[in-house]
C-alpha cells in the first residue's frame, strides 16, 4: 500500500500526531500548543527521536520530538536523515498518521520540503516482504508536511521528493531480493515493466546475443549459469532538446560466487546485492522520467549470476571484449570489471558523450573508505568534479580515488592485453582498467561496494541495500 502524502500550512488538526524539530541545545518551542512543558528534557541529537503525549484543549496530542542536532550544522541532508527516523519510529509505535512540522531553518524552504518529503518515504521502506503478514512492522498510511504556507513551488518540491524517494526505495528492494528471485531475466523482467509504465524505451539482449556481439566478457561471466545473462539497455529520449548523450552504467551481478575463484562462506549471501550499481542505473531512469531532464540518457546494465559449473570461465582464460582488447581472467571473481568493460564499449558505441558507472567492484573500496563514502575514480578533471557536485547536492558522499598509469604493472598481462587481477591496491587497478575501455569519452566510476550495503541500520535506512548513487544520478541529469 503506498503512502498518502500531502502539504499543508495547518501544524494541528484532527488529534493527529505532530513531529516537532528540536536543534540541539535549544528550548522546544511549539505555539501551536499552549502547555508545553519546560520539564520534558530532549537532547536534540541529531535523529533522535522521542514519542511524548501532551495535554492539549483537553485531550492527549502525541507529539513525537525529532532532533536535528545543532543549528550551525543544518541543512536539507539532516532533514532528510531526521525526518526518515522520526517516520521509523512513528512506525515502530504503529502510529498510523504523522504531520511533520518542516523547521523555519535557512533560506531554500523548498529544499526542505523536498528533503523531509524523502525523508518521509525513504523512512518508510522495509525489506519485508517475504515476512508473513502478522510479523510484519507497522507502516504510517499518511504523512503531511506542514509548511508556514501551502503553494505551487512547495507542492511540486513534495513531488520531487516523492518521486525520488520512492525511486531509491524501488532501487533498494531490487538490491535486497534474494537471487533466486531475481536472476539476470528477471531483473530484466522488472526494468521492462517499469519503462512501460514511465514511457522508457527499452531493449534487452539475451545470452546468446550477447555472445554474438561479441561482449566477450559478459557472455564468460554469465555462462557458467545455467540463468544466462542479459544486457539491459534503457533509454531515455527527452522530446524538446537535443543535448548531449550520457551513458549511466550498472554492476547487474544478480549473484556473485567468485565462480571458479570461491568466495568463502563468510557473509556470501550479501553477494545477492552486487547488482545494487544496475539497481541504481534503474532506479534513476525511473525518477529522471518522472522529473524530465534535457539530456538524452542512456542506461546500461549488464546483468549476469556468477557461479562455478562446468561451462565456467576459469582462471587463466582469456576473453575478448567488445572493445577488442583481450583480458586474461586471472581471477573470476574479479567478475565485476570484465562485465562492465563491455557495457562500457557498449555505452562508447551507442554513442555516448559522457559515462557514469556505479559498481560494487571492489572489497578494497570498503576497506578504505568504509560505509561512507564511495570511491570516485574519473578520467576527466571536470566530469568528476561535476559528479562530485551532484553528489553533495543528493547528500551522497564521495572521494576522488586515482586513475593512474603508475598502477599500471597490476593490469598488465604475460599473455594477453590485459589481466583481471593483479594484487592489493585492487579499487585502484580495478578502476584503471576500466579506464581503457572508456579511453577518450569522459569516464567517471563509483565504487559503491561500501555504501550499497548497511550492516547496521541507519536513520535513513534499515540493514541492507541503501540504494546508494540514485540521487546522486538524479542529481547529474536534473540538477543544476
Ligand atoms: N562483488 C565483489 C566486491 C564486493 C565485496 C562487493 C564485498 C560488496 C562487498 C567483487 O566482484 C569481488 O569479488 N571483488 C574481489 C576482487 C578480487 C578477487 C580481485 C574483492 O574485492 O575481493
Ligand atoms: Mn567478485
Ligand atoms: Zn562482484
Amino acid at each position: 500500500m503506498s503512502l498518502h502524502l500531502e502539504l499543508a500550512s495547518q501544524p494541528l488538526k484532527d488529534g493527529e500526531p505532530v513531529a516537532l524539530c528540536v536543534f540541539k541545545g535549544e528550548r522546544i518551542s511549539f505555539s501551536a500548543l499552549a502547555t508545553f512543558g519546560d520539564e520534558i528534557e530532549f537532547g536534540g541529537e541529531e535523529s533522535e527521536t522521542e514519542l511524548i503525549s501532551v495535554a492539549s484543549n483537553g485531550r492527549l496530542q502525541r507529539v513525537l520530538l525529532i532532533g536535528l542536532g545543532r543549528r550551525e550544522e543544518f541543512d536539507a541532508h539532516v532533514l532528510r536523515r531526521a525526518v526518515a527516523a522520526g517516520v521509523r519510529c512513528a512506525s515502530a509505535n504503529r502510529l498510523d498518521a504523522l504531520r511533520v512540522i518542516v523547521p523555519e531553518a535557512g533560506r531554500d524552504l523548498s529544499a526542505l520540503v523536498q528533503a523531509a518529503t524523502e525523508g518521509a518515504v525513504l523512512g518508510q521502506y522495509e525489506n519485508d516482504v517475504h515476512r508473513q503478514k502478522a510479523e510484519k512492522k507497522g507502516r504510517l498510511e499518511r504523512v503531511v508536511v506542514v509548511a508556514p504556507f501551502a503553494d505551487e513551488m512547495l507542492e511540486r518540491a513534495v513531488v520531487r521528493g516523492r518521486i525520488v524517494a520512492e525511486a531509491t526505495n524501488w532501487a533498494r528492494s531490487l538490491a535486497d531480493e534474494p537471487s533466486n528471485l531475481l536472476p539476470p531475466r528477471e531483473l530484466a523482467q522488472r526494468a521492462a515493466q517499469m519503462c512501460v509504465e514511465r514511457g522508457l524505451a527499452i531493449e534487452i539482449l539475451t545470452g546468446a546475443e550477447i555472445e554474438a556481439h561479441g561482449m566477450g566478457g559478459l557472455w564468460a561471466v554469465g555462462k557458467g549459469s545455467a540463468e544466462p545473462p542479459a544486457l539491459i539497455v534503457v533509454r531515455y529520449e527527452p522530446t524538446a532538446t537535443a543535448d548531449e548523450l550520457w551513458a549511466f552504467v550498472g554492476k547487474g551481478m544478480t549473484f556473485d560466487t567468485g565462480g571458479i575463484s570461491i568466495k568463502p562462506w563468510q557473509g556470501m549471501e550479501e553477494m545477492k546485492a552486487d547488482m545494487a550499481g544496475g539497481a541504481a542505473v534503474l532506479g534513476a531512469m525511473r525518477a529522471i522520467a518522472e522529473l524530465g531532464s534535457p539530456r538524452r540518457l542512456i542506461g546500461i546494465v549488464p546483468a549476469a549470476e556468477n557461479m562455478p559449473s562446468g561451462s565456467a570461465l576459469k582462471p587463466g582464460d582469456v576473453i575478448k571484449t567488445l572493445a577488442g582488447f583481450t583480458i586474461e581472467a586471472v581471477d573470476t571473481d574479479a567478475e565485476g570489471r570484465l562485465i562492465l568493460s563491455d557495457a562500457i564499449a557498449y555505452a562508447r558505441q551507442c554513442g555516448a558523450q559522457r559515462i557514469v558507472d556505479l559498481a560494487t567492484l571492489t572489497g578494497s573500496i570498503i576497506v578504505a573508505l568504509g560505509d561512507v563514502h564511495a570511491g570516485l575514480f574519473s578520467n576527466d578533471d571536470a566530469w568528476a568534479a561535476q559528479v562530485c557536485r551532484a553528489a553533495e547536492r543528493a547528500g551522497e558522499s564521495v572521494w576522488r580515488m586515482p586513475v593512474s598509469d603508475d598502477y599500471k604493472k597490476l593490469i598488465e598481462s604475460d599473455i594477453a592485453d590485459f589481466k583481471n587481477y593483479g594484487g592489493r591496491p585492487d579499487a585502484t587497478a580495478a578502476a584503471l582498467l576500466l579506464s581503457k575501455f572508456a579511453a577518450d569519452v569522459p569516464w567517471a566510476h563509483l565504487d559503491i561496494a561500501g555504501t550499497a550495503w548497511l550492516d547496521e541500520e541507519r536513520p535513513d535506512s534499515p540493514k541492507g541495500a541503501t540504494g546508494a548513487g540514485v540521487r546522486t544520478l538524479i542529481e547529474l541529469a536534473c540538477g543544476s
